[in-house]
């Protein structure tokens, strides 16, 4: 993908860097980590520049030398934007996961499946939003919002693989297995993702809209990035996919209803159909077998799990209620809008 623009001085940093890897801007990069403040939460220019880095390790740029992955600097910048927001997110999470511990120690299960009627309880819900009311503008927006995610659907989730033990990896490969398309090319979820923007004229290659995403929706993805990408965050990741799992069948029903309410051809609400079948298996494999086997294995992950399932969930309620905050007062949520289009 394209460098997207930058969106403040530590973005400029980074782009700067990683388009030309000189002593010049090591010391610009450098600056802008000395000078950097604390709280990220809500500061689109530091999220961009952590989603920028995460991307070294994913996608990669156009232009830009892979091996900036291991580039002192940007791991340096990595490391302090990741702290701030390591800060943010487990303010707001530590409190309700302690609240948790002592009943997720008696009966895991049960307090997995009630974790987004309870963490999420306010958030407004798009998939019902999508059945209803969403018009094919706010349809595309939709897709753009949630690109940022499904286009490398299950990628980040993966890093947990070789992290957790014995039964737990045997059952996280089982979900990974469907979500990188059970042994066909053309059934990999990221690609049916593709193919529903491709049917409303979408581009989709990963990052093509990046410019246009909201904070949250950078939030969302560096939030996870970061749990992927450190081993001791691994159970985090566990209790992120097993959240995106139990919150997918039931809304993706809603999403294929709002398609064909639409007049949408097949491609469009494919991805959604399978996932309606798809998540209902994978949510009790995440939360009975994945969760139950690493924690029965590992005790101690019990409170990473939690964490990472709060975060994701609070991170995705961001993004909706930012979306609909826009969608209701007829507004783009994107940064901005996208050019009309016309079936043809
Ligand atoms: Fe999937
Ligand atoms: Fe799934």
């Amino acid at each position: 993908m394209h460098l997207p623009q930058p969106r403040g001085p530590f973005s400029t940093a980074v782009v700067d860097r990683l388009i030309d890897p000189s002593p010049t801007t090591e010391g610009g990069l450098r600056t802008a980590v000395r000078e950097s403040a604390t709280g990220i939460a809500d500061d689109e220019d530091r999220l961009l520049a952590l989603w920028l880095v995460h991307g070294l390790s994913y996608h990669g740029y156009t232009g830009v030398d892979p091996d900036l992955e291991w580039d002192l600097p940007l791991l340096q910048a990595r490391v302090r934007l990741e702290a701030a927001l390591e800060q943010d997110l487990l303010a707001a999470a530590r409190p309700v996961v302690e609240e948790l511990l002592p009943e997720a120690a008696s009966d895991l299960t049960a307090t997995l499946f009630s974790l987004p009627d309870r963490v999420a309880a306010d958030a407004p819900s798009i998939s019902a939003w999508a059945r209803s009311t969403m018009t094919l503008e706010q349809w595309r927006e939709m897709l753009v919002l949630r690109s940022a995610s499904q286009l490398k659907e299950a990628d980040p989730h993966s890093f947990a693989i070789p992290r957790i033990p014995g039964a737990a990896k045997v059952a996280l490969m089982e979900i990974q297995f469907d979500e990188y398309g059970a042994g066909n090319p053309a059934a990999l979820h990221s690609a049916l993702f593709g193919k529903a923007m491709s049917a409303v004229g979408l581009d989709a290659s990963y990052g093509g809209y990046a410019e246009s995403w909201p904070g949250e929706v950078l939030l969302a993805n560096v939030a996870l990035g970061w749990f992927a990408g450190r081993r001791r965050w691994a159970p985090a990741v566990v209790g992120h996919l097993t959240m995106v799992e139990t919150t997918s069948s039931l809304p993706s029903k809603f999403y294929v209803a709002g398609a064909r309410r639409l007049g949408l051809p097949e491609p469009a609400w494919r991805y959604f159909d399978e996932h309606v079948e798809a998540d209902a298996a994978h949510e009790q494999v995440a939360v009975r077998d994945v969760c139950g086997a690493l924690v029965a294995q590992s005790p101690e992950a019990l409170t990473t799990l939690l964490t990472g399932a709060v975060v994701g969930l609070t991170v995705e309620a961001a993004v909706a209620e930012q979306a609909m905050g826009a969608w209701r007062q007829g507004g783009s949520c994107l940064r901005s809008p996208l050019r009309p289009w016309v079936a043809a």
